[in-house]
């Protein structure tokens, strides 16, 4: 039953008097709005109206924060202690004893209890100031216990959710706390633990009856997950940042491999022409060695000092380093120096 209450903003805008210092009004129309029960006058929201029927500025605050003030205008002061300011802002009061008429929902302008301390409300939700409550405009003390009669104030509020316009019932008792006062029996009975059946939020200790009946986890205490959740979300983290860092690392290895491959590619084709050139070379100086006149000494000696083995070498140095080479390239892919040093090799000749 516990649901986001979306009380308009607007209307306390809208709902406040027009009337400004000095005008007109009338204390007849002070009241309390229907469904959000704030307080109306004619006069607006820095003024009351007086007695004798004129807007005058507002003599007390009761919020540290007043409504309806412009950004450092002066505010009235606040009430010292022992003393209250009424919904009007007229003048401080002096707080009321038991059984003095008070104004809705202000318990704050009850006189505590002796045993304030031991009564007061300490869970924040508003059971009782310092152990004063204001129920059906009486001041009284939230001393009852278990079992004993309790007074009970039901106020439905109009609320607007998801769905629309919806009633919203407020209880509120004169037990003490961890007792509420049970709008039937009007008496004062333990509140409920989780899983137990309900049919109000006062019921549970949680504060929160769901829909289903039974009483609800307390919706304000925060939300905690097992340490098995970080361990996920942490691995999940690792395992993002090194599935990245991988993913690049094969990107860039694949394009390297082009690279290689492209750069072996034109070696390979140099290579061929190189050894072309080889190859005209000796079929040119084979042609010329077969001539009759290759008596000349001159020539012969000029020839034999690289020529003559070179004649045999390169049919076998041809075949045998190239292919060698090739596969030492192949078959080590780890370096680039392989393709720096073959060249260097073949280019001996
Ligand atoms: C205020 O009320 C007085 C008498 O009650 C009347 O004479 C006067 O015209 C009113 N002023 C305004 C602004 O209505
Ligand atoms: C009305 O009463 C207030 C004080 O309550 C006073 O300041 C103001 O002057 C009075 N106005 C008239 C028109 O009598
Ligand atoms: C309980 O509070 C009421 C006023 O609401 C008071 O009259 C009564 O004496 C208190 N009882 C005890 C035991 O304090």
């Amino acid at each position: 039953m516990l649901r986001s209450l979306i009380f308009l903003s607007c209307s306390a805008l809208a709902l406040a008097g027009s009337a400004n210092k000095g005008d007109n009004c009338s204390t007849s129309d002070n009241r309390l709005q229907i469904g959000t029960y704030q307080f109306f006058s004619d006069c607006n929201s820095v003024t009351y109206c007086a007695a004798n029927g004129t807007c005058v500025l507002k003599g007390c605050r009761k919020d540290e924060f007043p409504f309806g003030y412009q950004t450092g205008s002066h505010l009235p002061d606040l009430c010292p202690s022992g003393q209250f300011c009424p919904d009007e802002a007229d003048v401080c009061q002096d707080l009321l004893p038991v059984n003095s008429p008070c104004q809705l929902n202000r318990d704050d302008e009850c006189e505590a209890p002796p045993n304030a301390a031991q009564l007061a409300d300490t869970t924040n939700r508003g059971l009782n100031v310092n152990g004063a409550v204001c129920l059906n405009n009486v001041c009284m003390w939230a001393n009852r216990t278990s079992g004993e009669s309790c007074t009970v104030e039901n106020t439905a509020y109009i609320a607007y959710g998801g769905s629309g316009e919806f009633i919203d019932i407020v209880s509120r008792g004169n037990c003490v706390a961890g007792l509420y006062c049970d709008s039937v029996a009007l008496q004062c009975m333990a509140e409920k633990n989780i899983g137990d059946s309900c049919s109000a939020d006062k019921e549970c200790s949680s504060w929160n009856c769901l829909s289903s009946g039974v009483c609800g986890i307390d919706t304000t205490i925060p939300k905690h997950v097992g340490t098995w959740v970080y361990i996920v979300v942490a691995i999940g983290i690792f395992v993002a940042i090194f599935g990245t860092l991988l993913g690049l690392f094969m990107m860039h290895r694949r394009q390297r491999d082009q690279e290689r491959e492209k750069r072996m590619q034109y070696w390979r084709e140099q290579n061929a022409f190189h050894q072309n050139l080889l190859q005209m070379r000796q079929t040119a100086r084979a042609s010329l060695l077969s001539l009759p006149n290759n008596g000349n000494s001159a020539r012969s000696t000029m020839y034999s000092r690289d020529g003559m083995h070179s004649d045999e070498m390169p049919i076998l140095q041809h075949a045998a380093p190239k292919a060698s080479g090739l596969r030492h390239y192949m078959g080590d892919d780890s370096s680039d120096e392989g393709v720096m040093m073959q060249p260097k090799r073949d280019g001996r000749f």
